[in-house]
């Protein structure tokens, strides 16, 4: 079913990368207003190039780790008359980005403090930060959503061995934030219930997104359906949870992993 989107406008973190993008181009699509952010480089340059000439696209460079940018690029989209009354915790930094590509994966005994707090400043403060700022500026003026994204490895465990000898790993910080982002959504879901504001998490399975096919076969080893999610898949839910269909859903996690979590 394709959502209407077209009373929504939507405020999405980290909306460069490969679920990000996808999300901007379907929320546009179902007619959505999209107000887009992330961080200064390659993605967030390949997102204004394909949107840019949208009037329903605005984007903005902002790091969800950064308390005075948050602040005020809320305030800059306000003043430039975009009503944001979804909100989209998305922005993260998955394991590729901390090591930079190419860079060996530690060991748990040899992860540093600084990296640990590197991923939680992003992960979970930054998604702190903008729903603080969410509800400052939005929350209680008009009808609102916010939708955190977590991940498969919120409340499940990591499966290590799937892990053996890929350039990548699972790294502890990772599912520590998402576990907390979840705490996040389950305290402000009472918190903002009489103030017209909903919020929900979505978590994510295993998103393709070019691995190699022994990792495929590996993973999809523990997923009830055998393989991984397409981009679209996760989208076809995000933009369920951005809708008024979903106004009566509140404190929820939704999980969209083939199985993962059910067996
Ligand atoms: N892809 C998956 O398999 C998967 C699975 C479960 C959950 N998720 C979650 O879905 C979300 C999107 O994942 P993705 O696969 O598109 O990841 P991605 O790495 O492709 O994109 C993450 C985006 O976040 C941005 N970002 C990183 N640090 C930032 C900061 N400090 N401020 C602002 N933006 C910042 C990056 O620039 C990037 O555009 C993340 O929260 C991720 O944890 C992804």
């Amino acid at each position: 079913m394709t959502q209407n989107l077209s009373e929504r406008t939507i405020f999405i973190t980290g909306s460069g990368g490969v679920l990000g993008s996808t999300y901007v181009r379907r929320m546009l699509e179902a007619g959505a207003k999209v107000v887009a952010t992330d961080l200064e480089g390659a993605r967030a340059d390949q997102l204004v190039e394909a949107h840019g000439d949208n009037p329903d696209f605005g984007f903005y460079h902002m790091d969800v780790g950064d308390e005075e940018q948050v602040t005020s690029i809320f305030q800059r989209v306000m003043a430039d008359g975009w009503k944001p009354n979804v909100v989209l915790n998305n922005a993260a930094i998955t394991g590729e980005m901390l090591m930079g590509a190419g860079k060996p994966f530690p060991d748990f005994a040899d992860t540093s403090v600084h990296d640990f707090e590197r991923t939680m400043r992003t992960n979970l403060t930054g998604a702190f930060m903008v729903a603080r700022q969410m509800d400052r500026d939005i929350v209680g003026k008009w009808p609102s959503a916010l939708v955190n994204v977590a991940s498969m490895y919120a409340l499940n465990g990591a499966h290590h061995p799937i892990y053996e000898g890929m350039p990548f790993k699972n790294f502890s910080a990772y599912g520590v934030s998402k576990a907390g982002i979840h705490g996040l959504t389950v305290w402000l879901a009472g918190y903002w219930a009489k103030r017209d504001a909903t919020v929900n998490t979505i978590s994510p399975g295993a998103v393709f997104n070019g691995h190699s096919e022994e990792f495929q076969k590996r993973v999809g080893g523990l997923i009830m359906q055998d393989r991984m999610a397409q981009p679209d898949e996760i989208a076809d839910v995000m933009l369920f949870l951005c809708s008024p269909q979903a106004g009566h859903m509140t404190g929820q996690m939704v999980n969209v992993d083939g199985g993962f979590s059910a067996w």
